[in-house]
């Protein structure tokens, strides 16, 4: 039987991209001794296609239990339900771990979640914030919150210097965006109510590493405990720690492994382009199309995700020529796949990416080059970070619809995989990943937080 040093309760918002990294992050904490227990809503827990064998999962409420945010009259309505809804369940599991063999002492949540703090307080437990957007991104938000900047910016606010992008210019295109309507506005507050009760707080955990940011990490570091604990990938990938941990977790779809990893196994080393716009974004038909377009015209093989709510608005003929190309086994499109895996594929040679900060870090992490395609939120700041300050790919512009058109596509396909510039953004990516594995290696930056999170959490009991 293992005996735990420690007991962290991990609360995450309902999202996809915001569960994957506090999943693994648990995981490491586990393997350094700790108790886990993940509390999701009830709601995402019942659309959940795979669920993590390796930690406890007890549920919460966040009021709207048969169908979570879509049950909701408006995203207001559900935050605020969220949080009274959620702090009452919450409380009442924490009683309930609290009656445990290891009573929980920490509470690891996300900060879409700030009342979080309140609750751990009223428990006298540990506090840590977890960031699943990076550094950069959150510095942004924190200058939102202070009231320095708006989102949209205004010209005058494009003359600030962003800690971490001072060495580039920066544009309105390059911060977060979001659409403007009365709910994105309540998204933008949720962005940046991050803030709100973060210096009350034990821990400002970020998925990141501390050479990719240096600059902004110090930053910010002067302001709150700020630790950086990723790349937060399962250790298989990255430092074989945990030998058979490729268990990826609380997945949302069900990814077709086999289909795209023999379809894969059959494809010439780098020759294939992988393409995802991740978990949420709703990508206009019109840009599907070009993509389509710029996929078949580049002449590569390609593995395309279309997620079933959007493959409806590829047109019919577009996507039986796409179809013929597939069957010619040009191109593989499937509703979902296990990223990772793929990513880490000798085969794959380019990632057209929306450029969500998993996804980014991802590649990273597996050495990928990208092309990206940001869509909203914190994915124009992380497409600029990747061209501008990494180096590891290039943006494909928007032409002033909006669109990224398909010569472009094609345009930027092959700067990556045929020319002489995709050299020198492989040679970035070669040293990215390895900075990016010894950040996670047995003394390595962000392997050295874990360790001090870990040990003042067994030295509080
Ligand atoms: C959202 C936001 O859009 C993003 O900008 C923010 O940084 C995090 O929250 P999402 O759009 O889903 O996330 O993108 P991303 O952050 O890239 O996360 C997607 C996750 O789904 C990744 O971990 C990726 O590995 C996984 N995925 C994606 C799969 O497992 N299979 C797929 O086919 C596609």
């Amino acid at each position: 039987m293992t005996t735990h040093k420690a007991h962290c309760l991990i609360l995450p918002y309902p999202l996809q991209g915001h569960i994957n990294p506090m999943l693994q992050f648990s995981k490491r904490l586990q393997s350094k001794g700790v108790k886990i227990t993940i509390a999701p809503t009830k709601s995402f827990l019942k659309t959940m296609q795979e669920l993590p064998t390796s930690v406890s999962i007890e549920a919460i409420s966040d009021g709207y239990d048969d169908g979570g945010i879509d049950q909701a009259e408006s995203f207001l309505a559900y935050i605020t339900r969220f949080k009274e809804v959620g702090s009452d369940t919450l409380t009442q599991l924490i009683q309930k771990l609290t009656n445990c063999e290891c009573p929980v002492n920490c509470i690891g949540y996300d900060p879409f979640l700030p009342w979080a703090v309140e609750v751990a307080k009223n428990f006298g437990l540990v506090s840590a914030a977890f960031f699943t957007q990076n550094c950069t991104v959150d510095n942004i938000y924190y200058h939102v919150h202070k009231g320095v900047i708006k989102l949209p910016p205004t010209e005058v606010d494009e003359q600030i210097l962003i800690p971490g992008l001072s060495s580039t210019t920066v544009e309105s295109s390059d911060v977060p965006s979001f659409e403007s309507s009365p709910q994105s506005d309540k998204l933008v507050e949720l962005l940046v109510n991050q803030f709100s009760n973060l210096e009350k707080v034990d821990w400002v955990l970020i998925n990141s590493f501390y050479k990719l940011e240096k600059e902004v990490i110090d930053w910010m570091a002067k302001l709150y405990p700020i630790k950086t604990i990723g790349p937060t990938i399962p250790s298989m990938y990255l430092d074989r720690r945990l030998p058979n941990d490729k268990e990826y977790g609380l997945s949302l779809f069900k990814p077709m492994a086999n289909e795209c990893l023999n379809w894969l196994n059959n494809q010439p080393i780098s020759s294939v382009v992988y393409v995802s716009f991740g978990s949420m974004a709703k990508v206009e038909a019109e840009q599907l199309e070009e993509v389509a377009w710029g996929l078949k015209n580049s002449n590569k093989n390609f593995l395309w995700v279309v997620r079933s709510t959007e493959e409806p608005k590829l047109p019919k003929n577009l996507l039986e020529e796409l179809k013929s190309t597939c069957e010619n086994n040009k191109g593989l499109v499937v509703s979902w796949c296990p990223q990772l895996q793929v990513l880490e594929h000798n085969s794959i040679g380019c990632f057209l990416t929306h450029c969500g900060w998993n996804s980014t870090l991802e590649a990273i992490s597996l050495g990928v080059p990208m092309v990206t395609m940001p869509q909203w939120s914190d994915q124009p700041t992380n497409a600029k970070l990747v061209q501008d300050v990494w180096q590891m790919g290039v943006r494909a512009k928007q032409d002033e619809k909006g669109i990224v058109r398909r010569d472009i596509i094609e345009e930027c396909i092959k700067l990556v995989m045929e020319e002489e510039k995709g050299k020198v953004i492989m040679e970035n990516v070669k040293k990215w990943k390895e900075l990016a594995r010894n950040a996670m290696d047995e003394g390595g930056s962000s392997d050295k937080n874990i360790e001090e999170f870990v040990s003042k959490l067994v030295k509080e009991i």
